[in-house]
Order: C-alpha cells, then structure tokens, then sequence
C-alpha cells in the first residue's frame, strides 16, 4: 500500500516525519527490543533531522543505523552520506545513539570489497546466527533522484535485476561520485516500512510519473515491500503536479 502525505512547507514536512519515525521505532521497539533503520543522503539527513534530533520521547538507545546507500570516500569528506548524518542527527544525540549502533562503510576497501563487508555487518545485526535470505529492516528512508533513482539504484543500471546480493557496488554512478555501495532491490522491499522524503519544484515532473504513471517501472516504482508499507514524504512544491484525489 502507498500513501502520500504533502505539506506546504519542509518544516511541516519534517515534523511530520519526525512523528511517522517516532511511532514506527517504538512499535519496533516494543515488538523486538530494537529499531533497524537505513538512511538515504542528500536532503534527506537535513529534513529528517529538523525535528527529530529533539524529539526526547524516541528510545535512540535501541536504534541500529544503516545506510541505505553510501559514497566510498572518506568518511570526513564532504561527500560522505555518514558525514552528513553525523552533523544533522548522531552529533546533536550523541549520548543517546550508540557509536557501534551506526553503521559505517570502510572507506579504506575498494568498492566491492565495501559492499561485501557492508553485508558482513548487516550479517551480524540481522542473522545473527540464524539462516535468513535477506535482511527486514523496520524502516528505510528513502530519497528520490530527479531521474527517478532511488538509493544508488539508477534507471536502466544492471544493478536493477540484482536479485541476490544484499548490498552491491557501482563505479559507474551518473551522479557523482561515481564509486558507491548501494542495499538492493530484494532488500528494499524486504523492509517492514519504506518511506521516500523528497521537496522542491524540481521534483514535481518525476514524482508526478512515479505515483501516476507506474508503467514506467523506474527505480523508485520497483520499490514495493511484499509485506511493508510505502509512504512518500512531500512537500506541495514537489506535488505540483499530482493530481487531486
Ligand atoms: C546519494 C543519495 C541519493 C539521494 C537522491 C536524492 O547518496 O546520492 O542517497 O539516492 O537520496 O539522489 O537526493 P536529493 O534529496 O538531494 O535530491
């Protein structure tokens, strides 16, 4: 099922996700003493964070972060989703978000070897010695890439029929930089909730193409959990053109 929610305003929108992620980590938190989340980069830290990051009912304590896509640079670069992160959310919780509960890449390997470590850690957090075929996050954020990428999953990529792996490399990424690590679609839509943030008027060609026109099957449109939800995040500038229902 998905829902659309859109806003006049990023400030409305981000108090609105900060309520959605509040609800979802402690329903997560109440069924299975844990709240696993994948974090996407570009706007998404900035609006997410706005109000979460004062948000003193969520338990951050039982919070695993991964993210959902992530730039092999350092991690001090300023291309580094993490980095990102860090400033608009894990600096203002410091005390309360666990450094082992975030999930980095090793910057210091070479994209493939990143993205098998990368499933190593998911390993350790989601098979603990269990035999499971692909991880169930409790929430994804998501963004939405003025092409319809979502992640580093671009239209037309052979990382799209990637249906094994759980976390793959790209050295080929049209948005720079090109060298990435990306969750794949089998995880994506193992996921219990996944929820796509995006704003602007820029936006507003591609998510009226998403959400009207499914034929098209670009990334963000191959993004339906078996047994999750999809919510999308919007602001009325980036729902412009979608129409009244
Ligand atoms: C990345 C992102 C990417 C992003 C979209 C939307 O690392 O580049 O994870 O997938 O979410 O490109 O970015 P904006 O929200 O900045 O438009």
């Amino acid at each position: 099922m998905t829902s659309v929610y859109a806003f006049p305003s990023t400030d409305q929108l981000s108090e609105a996700l900060n309520q959605y992620v509040e609800k979802i980590s402690a329903e997560a938190i109440k069924k299975h003493g844990r709240f696993t989340v994948a974090v996407s980069g570009g706007s998404l830290p900035k609006l997410l964070s706005a109000n979460l990051k004062q948000n003193s009912r969520i338990d951050f304590n039982s919070w695993h972060i991964f993210f959902a896509d992530e730039r092999c640079v350092p991690l001090d670069h300023e291309d580094s989703n993490y980095l990102e992160l860090k400033k608009q959310l894990l600096d203002p919780l410091a005390e309360q978000i666990q450094p082992g509960a975030v999930h980095t890449i090793k910057p210091e390997l070479s994209p493939e070897e990143a993205a098998e470590e990368y499933m190593d850690q998911l390993m350790a957090v989601f098979a603990a010695g269990d035999a499971v075929k692909f991880p169930v996050f409790d929430l994804i954020l998501l963004g939405m890439g003025p092409d319809g990428h979502t992640a580093s999953l671009f239209p037309g990529h052979e990382l799209l029929s990637e249906n094994i792996e759980w976390v793959a490399s790209i050295s080929d990424s049209p948005k720079p930089p090109k060298d990435r690590i990306t969750l794949t679609f089998p995880v994506l839509n193992h996921a219990h909730n996944v929820a796509f943030v995006t704003a602007g008027d820029g936006k507003q060609d591609m998510v009226q193409k998403i959400i009207e026109e499914p034929e098209h099957e670009l990334p963000c449109q191959r993004v339906h959990p078996a047994n999750g939800t999809v919510s999308w995040f919007i602001d009325n500038a980036a729902a412009g053109k979608l129409n009244p229902v």
